[in-house]
């Protein structure tokens, strides 16, 4: 997805090799990125009614999302105050694949540890801890669950592990998200709703899968189908596309499926060229959108460990169009499918590759030099 390609660059190195299978990179990741900052996590649909939850592992850590009485968001520490028990002992979360959509549960109107049902509000402040009397000298306010910070844009939830640190570095999800949401101000996002997920299981680091949607050099090798759809991605290794515009389709076609049509209408609201272009989007670290006119496939990548990854792809589609009787999203989802198991194929295949011992690191040709952003990243985290 090379917003801005500098033909002029030859070859540049990747990080080296270490940096896609080390454990302490990984755990040093973990903490500077996948914790630090701003992680898309869920939609706001997940968690229609007061109560509803999702339990999710944010690399290696617990957290509760609860929509609380008064219709916001809270998330949480997955950990009592007490004596440090999990709140929700059930470590099935919605990487595991079978909860299509749905929440993890509903907490009622309170949140009980099992423990020793120290029972807290939606929101996280202490309710009540049994024969516990605040003439004990126990002030309940100082006693709340560990809060993670949450924001919401397009409909996406964001979570950030370390709010107070967050706050104090003034780093909001706006500043993260910077020219995005003006980038995509016409696409109805936050009223689109999920008619499909797939959870894939990449035999990858997190970073090789970013590095692979940063590019098309790729995709004349990878994905013949898609090139049928979209010419322009075979065309000088994908060097010269025009992100911000949008991507043209082969004539005749203007959406991501294999005939590059489809019955359902356009987005209201999108402008001549975003009814019949392609746009794409990565937010680091874990945020990848690609957008037609009539659906929008969002991805977000869970990092497991330093060789593996989970990715959640969500189908979005208008709400008018699902409505219709006979509404059928496959002619997208199977086409997507295909590709996403193209890419995850080869990624796993790099993966692997990166092992033989004669292997220092790669290189970045230059239709590849949007994943410089990548190099840059990770350095300016990690030192
Ligand atoms: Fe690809």
């Amino acid at each position: 997805m090379a917003r801005n390609c500098d033909r002029s660059m030859t070859l540049e190195r990747t990080l080296p090799r270490e940096s896609y299978f080390s454990p302490e990179i990984f755990r040093r990741e973990q903490e500077r990125i996948f914790w630090h900052e701003w992680f898309c996590a869920a939609r706001e649909e997940e968690v229609p009614a007061t109560g509803d939850f999702l339990q999710l592992d944010i690399a290696g850590q617990s957290v509760l999302v609860v929509r609380t009485k008064d219709g916001s968001l809270a998330a949480h520490f997955n950990v009592c105050r007490h004596r440090g028990s999990r709140l929700v002992l059930d470590e099935r979360t919605k990487l595991d694949g079978d909860m299509n959509c749905a929440p993890s549960g509903n907490f009622g109107n309170a949140i009980r540890c099992p423990y020793h049902s120290w029972t807290y509000e939606l929101d996280g402040r202490l309710r009540t801890a049994p024969y516990i009397a605040e003439t004990d000298g126990v002030r309940k306010e100082d006693f709340p669950l560990y809060p993670v910070g949450v924001e919401t844009w397009g409909g996406f939830i964001f979570v950030n592990l370390m709010p107070q640190r967050a706050a104090a570095e003034g780093r909001t999800l706006a500043e993260q998200l910077d020219a995005l949401p003006a980038r995509l101000a016409r696409y109805p996002l936050a009223g689109l709703r999920t008619a499909r997920r797939i959870v894939y299981d990449v035999a990858a680091n997190w970073k090789v899968i970013l590095e692979n949607y940063n590019e098309c050099y790729h995709c004349a090798g990878v994905h013949p189908e898609l090139c049928a759809v979209v010419p322009a991605f075979k065309q000088a290794g994908g060097g010269q596309l025009d992100w911000d515009r949008g991507i043209p389709h082969r004539d005749g076609a203007f959406t991501f499926t294999r005939s590059g049509t489809t019955t359902r209408a356009p987005f209201p609201g999108l402008d001549d060229d975003e009814r019949v272009r392609h746009k794409g989007e990565l937010i680091y670290p874990n945020f990848l959108l690609s957008l037609a006119a009539d659906h929008v496939a969002a991805f977000t990548v869970w990092p497991r460990d330093a060789q593996r990854s989970s990715v959640i792809c969500d189908f979005l589609f208008h709400p008018s169009e699902m409505e219709k009787p006979g509404f059928d999203p496959s002619d997208a989802v199977e086409f997507w499918d295909l590709v996403n198991r193209q890419d995850w194929t080869i990624c796993a295949g790099v993966q692997r590759g990166m092992q033989a011992l004669v292997f220092e690191h790669g290189y970045y040709a230059p239709m590849e030099s949007a994943s410089l952003d990548i190099r840059r990243y990770v350095r300016d985290r990690l030192g």
